[in-house]
């Protein structure tokens, strides 16, 4: 079934554009700590004197440094969790543009705590930049699914990760020591977060709001139509406006659904456990391992330009999600996500091979760069935006604020427990550190294997339509294949 073609509008364009800038400031936040580590550091290290005349103790300066990068996450916990909360009440565009407001303290609380010689500062800005974030993985992939027309839902919700990847890359060119990563400016470098912010509020009054949102949760039938209208560039919207319907007709069955249902009902069971699963196969994979700590990685793999190796791995990452966004509908999500998962599987192995063979031959450093650089690669073939769009996808309306919180709260638990531990657990098991990466890498390539479904080119009642005759009580168990020639006679 077609919906709304393939055709990119300006307007589509300025609604994703604007959206995503939510995505860049997640990225910039996640990239900007790791080249400045040093340099931060020597800040906590003198305030510490200036309060009690003796140099930080090394173990509070570890403690210190892992608690700024991880506090991020737990904003973006508390965030994505109460996603809920703002998208039905306020819309989604709405939703965006008040979560500006912790954007801007952020960079105030940030950019200024050198000046207040606050550490303290510095963290609790950490913390709110990381409840903005928590909110965007929410209200971006939401509205960015919900505006796209079916054809080009992977393709418009992989723009959430390219900002996402954009972000990181600012930031560590930005963090260089010749830019603004010196001990005068890496201030400026924390405080940036208000330029997007300030973009952002300047064009989302220009964008439209969800059509599905006006329908569905407001009825506003008209309005609904001309927005779809101008998203569209067409004047007969009767497919979209049909399929947004029938998810309509599917909700009132449905009323509102609360996170405790998920879990109870046998119809969002299965969606939401494959949700959960993908986020974490996501941030499990380590890849923040190499976005928080990749300077660290690179010096100890004997790489004599750390700085300029993670800026390598940022400019891989961002040119594979490019190729992601322009395969994703073509391959699928299925297959791309599995690809990934062992590709990235193998460069973990390569690397643990370079950091256990280090000190018997000095190429290995290469080799280390080579591995980070495949393994960031393949991360952004699959695991990196999949798992962050299909939760649209799997979901109608009724559960999808549900569905983003928790799949937002698994994706940012896991990614907080891997910021707070790599260090310590670096520590204990040395050049085998990745060798739990690996592991968990098959483990998620198994389970995708066996129980995701595809969902390209498919409407989202359709998916759902899936899901419900899969777990209607006399329905056999579903099985990926089913699902798959499900979508065969898709569009494209
Ligand atoms: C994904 C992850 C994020 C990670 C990024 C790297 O968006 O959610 O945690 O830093 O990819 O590109």
């Amino acid at each position: 079934m077609d919906s709304g073609g393939k055709q990119v509008t300006l307007q589509l364009m300025l609604a994703v554009g604007a959206a995503v800038i939510g995505s860049l400031q997640f990225g910039y936040n996640t990239g900007v700590i790791n080249a400045p580590q040093k340099i931060i550091e020597e800040f906590y290290n003198k305030t510490w004197i200036a309060r009690y005349n003796e140099p930080i103790p090394d173990t509070t300066l570890t403690s210190l440094w892992s608690l700024s990068v991880a506090i991020f996450s737990v904003g973006g916990i508390f965030g994505s969790f109460s996603v809920g909360l703002f998208v039905n009440r306020l819309g989604r565009k709405n939703s965006m543009l008040i979560a500006n407001v912790l954007a801007f303290i952020s960079a105030a609380l940030m950019g200024f705590s050198k000046l207040a010689g606050s550490f303290e500062m510095l963290i609790i800005g950490r913390l709110v930049v990381g409840l903005y974030s928590g909110l965007s993985t929410g209200f971006v992939p939401m509205y960015v699914g919900e505006i796209a027309p079916t054809a080009l839902r992977g393709a418009l919700g992989t723009l959430h990760q390219l900002g996402i990847v954009i972000g990181i890359l600012m930031a560590q060119v930005f963090g260089l020591e010749s830019i603004l990563g010196s001990s005068s400016l890496w201030p400026v470098l924390l405080g940036f977060t208000v330029i997007p912010a300030v973009v952002q509020c300047a064009l989302l009054p220009f964008c439209p709001e969800s059509p599905r949102f006006l329908l569905i949760n407001k009825n506003e039938e008209n309005k609904a139509k001309s927005v779809l209208k101008k998203l569209r560039g067409v004047t007969d919207v009767s497919a979209d406006m049909q399929e947004m319907k029938e998810e309509s007709r599917q909700m009132m069955r449905e009323k509102k659904v609360t996170i405790l249902e998920l879990f109870r009902s046998p119809l969002y069971r299965q969606p939401i456990f494959i949700a959960i699963m993908l986020q974490l196969s996501q941030q499990l994979s380590g890849i923040n391992a190499v976005f928080y700590y990749s300077t660290r990685i690179f010096e100890k793999a004997g790489v004599s330009q750390p700085v300029y190796a993670t800026i390598g791995a940022g400019v891989v990452n961002t040119a594979f999600t490019v190729v992601s966004l322009f395969v994703v509908e073509r391959a699928g999500r299925r297959s791309l996500h599995l690809i990934g998962l062992l590709g990235m599987a193998g460069s973990a192995i390569l690397m643990t091979i370079a950091m256990a063979l280090l000190e018997k031959y000095n190429e290995m450093s290469y080799v280390s760069i080579v591995a980070i650089f495949s393994f960031v690669a393949f991360f952004e073939i699959g695991p990196g935006p999949i798992p962050w769009f299909i939760v649209a996808e799997l979901f109608s309306q009724g559960p999808r604020p549900s569905a983003f919180a928790v799949a937002g709260f698994s994706n940012w638990s896991a990614n907080f427990i891997v910021g707070m531990c790599f260090q310590y657990v670096e520590k204990q098991c040395g050049p085998y550190v990745f060798v739990i990466f690996t592991v968990l890498l098959l483990v998620f390539f198994v389970f995708t294997y066996f129980k995701v479904p595809e969902t390209k080119g498919r409407t989202f009642d359709e998916i759902s339509a899936g899901f419900r005759q899969t777990s209607g009580g006399a329905a056999e168990k579903y099985s990926p294949e089913e699902m798959n020639s499900l979508g065969a006679d898709s569009p494209l």
